[in-house]
């Protein structure tokens, strides 16, 4: 693997590999061993065109805990607001110095782009393109269902396992959604039965090939006893080109997961959200900082899972190089 741009990118070995190194970082982050020297003499360059806290700061974190150097870009205050091309971005990031990109943008396909252009020729990492994939968002996902769900799936064990057997139901604007996206190719390549709820107007044309379920019924799925849910965030930065959407009462009362829909999920459930929340709107309070609530361990784990991405496509590969 030379880049990560889309959970494509991995076969199940591949993303089951990624998921045990994540534990090893993980472990020497709980050891207090904060600092690894993996990628001294790295530089990463965050490159940030669309706004972000969880994976901007974490992948920040990431590099510097692999003792790589971090130049950080973002795209208001750069040459980007007067004009500047990708192109030229990546050609000033390429007379830096910079051994790889982490690229946020918010069209689809920026990050495929830079990798495959040849403008510069170094690592790049999706870190979320328009509604297409954000790939180390459904790591993060895969790797906290594991951590918590790994003896209930039907491998019944943690290292080395995927999610075979667990039922995990996606619920809200999977349209927009690269989460919703990158979790279903992923979760299913690791044996999950996954299930996406939303009224219709937010079901992508096509959804209907993914390799999951489709629902409009949010009780429904409750019913069915899932292993874990998972809240999107309405996108409505993105709805700005028409369209008919559900009115916010007409959403809450279909699709919010209310404190009494979180007490009809099986005991063992757990509640996730990518972030950034809009609480009270796509989930309540009550259920996002209830006991079965993962939603602030997935920030961590996206601090873990994000070393482990680095050091396979940087670290890794330079051991095999020699
Ligand atoms: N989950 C996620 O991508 O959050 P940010 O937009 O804060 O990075």
């Amino acid at each position: 693997m030379k880049h990560l741009i889309t959970i494509a990118d991995l076969d199940r070995a591949a993303a089951i590999e990624l998921l045990d190194t994540s534990e090893r970082m993980a472990a020497t982050q709980e050891r207090q061993m904060r600092k690894l020297p993996a990628l001294l003499g790295s530089t990463i360059v965050n490159l940030f065109m669309e706004d972000s806290t969880r994976t901007k700061l974490s992948f920040e974190a990431a590099a510097k805990r692999l003792s790589a150097d971090v130049i950080g870009f973002a795209a208001k205050g750069s040459s980007i607001s007067k004009g500047e091309s990708l192109k030229d971005t990546a050609l000033t990031l390429r007379a830096m110095g910079a051994d790889a990109v982490v690229v946020r943008a918010p069209s689809s396909g920026a990050a495929h782009k830079l990798a495959h252009a040849g403008w510069i020729d170094v690592p790049i990492i999706n870190a979320g393109d328009g509604t297409h994939q954000h790939p180390t968002q459904a790591l993060l996902d895969a790797f906290t269902l594991r951590r918590h769900l790994g003896a209930r799936s039907a491998s019944g064990s943690l290292d080395g396992a995927g999610l075979d057997g667990l039922h995990v139901v996606i619920v809200g604007d999977i349209l927009h959604s690269r989460v919703a996206r990158s979790n279903v190719q992923l979760m299913t390549m690791l044996g999950a039965r996954v299930t996406v709820v939303a009224p219709p107007s937010l079901v992508p044309v096509g959804a209907d090939v993914w390799p999951c379920e489709v629902s409009y019924d949010f009780d429904d799925a409750i019913a069915q006893g899932p292993d874990a849910v998972m809240m999107l965030r309405v996108q409505r930065e993105r709805m700005l080109g028409g369209g008919y959407f559900p009115s916010a009462a007409e959403y809450t009362r279909l699709l919010q997961l209310t404190d009494a829909r979180a007490a009809r999920l099986p005991e063992h459930a757990i509640i996730m959200h990518p972030g950034p929340m809009n609480r009270g709107f796509e989930i309540a309070g009550g259920a996002a900082d209830g006991p079965r609530s993962v939603i602030i361990e997935q920030v961590a784990a996206g601090v873990v899972v994000r070393m482990a991405v680095l050091f396979h496509l940087l670290a890794s590969n330079e051991r095999e190089g020699s």
